[in-house]
C-alpha cells in the first residue's frame, strides 16, 4: 500500500508508517485529518469483516495473520518510521476479567515489542491506544519495561473527547513514545500519566480541564464548552449546506432546539440515529461521526507530526 496521506506538502520524506490492529482504520483515517505526512505502507488485522470495512474505506486490504506472527525479518522488509498500535482491550477493560498479559489477547502485543532490537532499523516513533485500565495492568508495565530497554522516551494521557469540546464522554488511554535522539517539547512530562492535554496544547483554559476529576463542577464546566450534539450527528445525505438547511426547515417530525435568542426547528428524522436513541443513550454511544470518534487520536498525530522532524535523522 502506496498511498500518501496530508495535504501538508513538506521537503522531508513521508513517515513510513504500520498500522498494527488496523480494524476498520480509524488511525489511518485520523493521519488524514491530521494532515500528517505519511504512508501507511502496511495495515495487520486477523478479522476478515474489519479488513473488508478497510478495503472498502481505503481501496487496500490489510495483510491478514495473527501479528503474533510476524519476525523481525517480516518488519525489516517495510523500513517503518513509525508503528501505531491499538492492540485489543479485552484484556484490561473494567468490565472483564482483567487478566492483562495472562489473557491470550495480549500475547501479540508484547510479542511485537520484542522484535524492536531484533530490527535493523526500529520505529522512531511508536503509538499505543487503549482503554482506561490498562495503565494499570502487567502489559503496561512490561511495555514501558521494553521502551526504555530500547532508548524510548514516553508520555502517557487519558483523555476524552468532552475535553476538545466534543459532547462525548469516552476516555482513553494513550501513549506517545519516541527514540532517542528524537525528543518531547515538553520533557517535563517524560514519563509520567496526564488526565488533561494541556501540555500539549500549550494552554489553561477550559479544555484542559481533566475528566478524571470527576467533580460535578469541572463535568458541568466541560460540558458547557461544548458544542451541542446536532453539530456532530451524521446526516442520512450529507453536504455541507445540510445543516444550515436542517436549522431553517419546519417539519411535523422537528424538535425545537435553542438557536442563539430564536427558537428554531430541527428536523431529526434526517440524523441517522433516530432521536429518542439519542436523548436515550447519546452520551454513552459512538453515535457521532467519525472524525468526533477519533479525534484525541488525530490530535495526537498533529501535535506528533509538528514535533518531530525526521529530516535531521
Ligand atoms: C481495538 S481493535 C482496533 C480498532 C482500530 N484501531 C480501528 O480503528 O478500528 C483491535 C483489532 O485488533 C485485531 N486483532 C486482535 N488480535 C490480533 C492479532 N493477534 N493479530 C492481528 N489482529 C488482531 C482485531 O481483529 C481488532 O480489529
Amino acid at each position: 500500500m502506496e498511498s500518501s496521506e496530508g495535504s501538508r506538502q513538506e521537503e522531508e520524506k513521508p513517515w513510513r508508517v504500520l498500522e498494527f490492529y488496523s480494524g476498520i482504520g480509524g488511525m489511518k483515517y485520523s493521519l488524514m485529518r491530521g494532515a500528517v505526512n505519511a504512508t501507511v505502507v502496511e495495515a495487520f488485522d486477523i478479522n476478515d469483516v474489519a479488513n473488508d470495512v478497510y478495503e472498502h474505506n481505503f481501496g487496500h486490504r490489510p495483510y491478514q495473520g495473527n501479528i503474533q506472527t510476524l519476525s523481525a525479518a517480516d518488519l525489516d522488509r517495510y523500513d517503518a518510521d513509525a508503528w501505531l498500535l491499538s492492540p485489543p482491550c479485552q484484556p484490561y477493560t473494567r468490565q472483564g476479567l482483567q487478566k492483562g498479559s495472562s489473557d491470550a489477547r495480549a500475547f501479540s502485543f508484547l510479542k511485537i515489542l520484542e522484535l524492536i532490537p531484533q530490527i535493523s532499523r526500529p520505529p522512531l516513533i511508536l503509538f499505543v491506544e487503549n482503554v482506561v485500565g490498562f495503565e494499570i495492568s502487567d502489559t503496561h508495565t512490561k511495555m514501558l519495561e521494553i521502551l526504555s530497554e530500547n532508548h524510548f522516551v514516553t508520555q502517557e494521557f487519558i483523555l476524552s473527547p468532552l475535553q476538545f469540546g466534543v459532547p462525548y464522554s469516552r476516555p482513553r488511554y494513550f501513549c506517545l513514545a519516541k527514540r532517542k535522539p528524537l525528543s518531547f517539547q515538553n520533557p517535563q512530562f517524560n514519563n509520567e500519566l496526564l488526565w488533561a492535554p494541556g501540555p500539549l496544547l500549550g494552554s489553561d483554559g477550559c479544555m484542559v480541564i481533566s475528566e478524571g476529576e470527576q467533580s460535578h463542577g469541572c463535568c458541568d464546566k466541560l460540558l458547557q464548552a461544548c458544542q451541542p450534539i446536532k453539530e456532530f450527528l451524521e446526516l442520512k445525505n450529507f453536504r455541507d449546506e445540510d445543516l444550515d438547511s436542517c436549522i431553517a426547515n419546519v417539519s411535523e417530525t422537528s424538535d425545537e432546539v435553542e438557536e442563539g435568542n430564536r427558537s428554531v426547528s430541527c428536523p431529526l428524522n434526517q440524523f441517522f440515529v433516530p432521536s429518542s436513541l439519542v436523548e436515550r443513550w447519546g452520551s454513552a454511544m459512538g453515535i457521532l461521526f467519525r472524525p468526533c470518534y477519533m479525534f484525541q487520536i488525530f490530535f495526537f498525530f498533529k501535535q506528533l507530526y509538528h514535533s518531530s522532524s525526521l529530516k535531521a535523522l
